[in-house]
């Protein structure tokens, strides 16, 4: 098992493809997705094996490509529903790699999920069903997870920012997953103070220049005969 690996796991879109490939790129490590290595392998996307095979069957592909997966150090972005199987539960804990659950509030996630053609499971969930799923892996999904990162209102580059912070204090320093939530609370503060003081210093500027222009446009009307 590859110790410099870190997994991404959350619910369906939530982000951990995107975020995935941009840490990865950023930090110049391997990435790979479980669902797209399930359609490499199956020649198939996930809702035509859903369709064709039924989800047992997706399930157990998924797990054997998470193994896989995991052997290979790098950022690897799962699919929502890899915490289904308490097989690929024990993997993730056996593993070395951090473990990062990317949350996102199922409010932020609900217009992005309903009505969903892509998505098997949401074909034909109702909100109510879908908020239920969501609450129960919410719960599964932290209590594997070495590390939370809260998504929402973020973009990538804040959350990649966020992960790697949390991917350190966590292998170096040992924090608990409370520390490191709150250490990456502080970093998104921080990076809100620095943009409201870059705005502010912005509009201070605009508000100078008018007030020079006010001032030349006076000093012209004075000199008019
Ligand atoms: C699933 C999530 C999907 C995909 C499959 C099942 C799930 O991945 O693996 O449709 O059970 O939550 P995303 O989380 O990338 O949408």
């Amino acid at each position: 098992m590859a110790v410099n690996t870190i997994v991404i796991i959350g619910f369906m879109g939530v982000g951990k493809t995107s975020v995935g490939t941009f840490l990865a790129k950023k930090t110049k490590v391997a990435f790979c997705d479980t669902d797209k290595m399930i359609v490499k392998s199956q020649g198939a996307t996930p809702q035509e094996i859903f369709q064709q095979k039924g989800e047992v069957f997706f399930r157990q592909v998924e797990s054997k490509i998470l193994e896989q997966a995991l052997a290979q150090p790098g950022i690897i972005s799962t699919g929502g529903g890899i915490v289904e199987l308490s097989r690929n539960l024990e993997l993730l804990r056996q593993s070395k790699a951090t473990i990062v659950y990317l949350y996102g509030e199922l409010a932020q996630l609900m217009p992005r999920l309903l009505p969903n053609q892509k998505r098997p499971l949401l074909e034909h969930s109702t909100s109510r069903e879908l908020a239920q799923l969501w609450q129960r892996r919410d719960q599964t999904y932290r209590n594997v997870a070495d590390l939370v990162i809260d998504s929402t209102a973020k973009r990538n580059n804040m959350i990649a920012a966020e992960i790697k912070l949390g991917v350190a204090l966590w292998q170096q320093h040992k924090l608990t997953a409370r520390e490191i939530a709150d250490s990456s609370h502080l970093l998104s503060l921080e990076r809100e103070i620095s943009n409201l003081t870059r705005q502010k210093r912005n509009l201070e500027q605009q508000v100078r220049n008018r007030r020079m222009v006010n001032v030349i446009d006076r000093s012209f009307k004075a000199l008019k005969p």
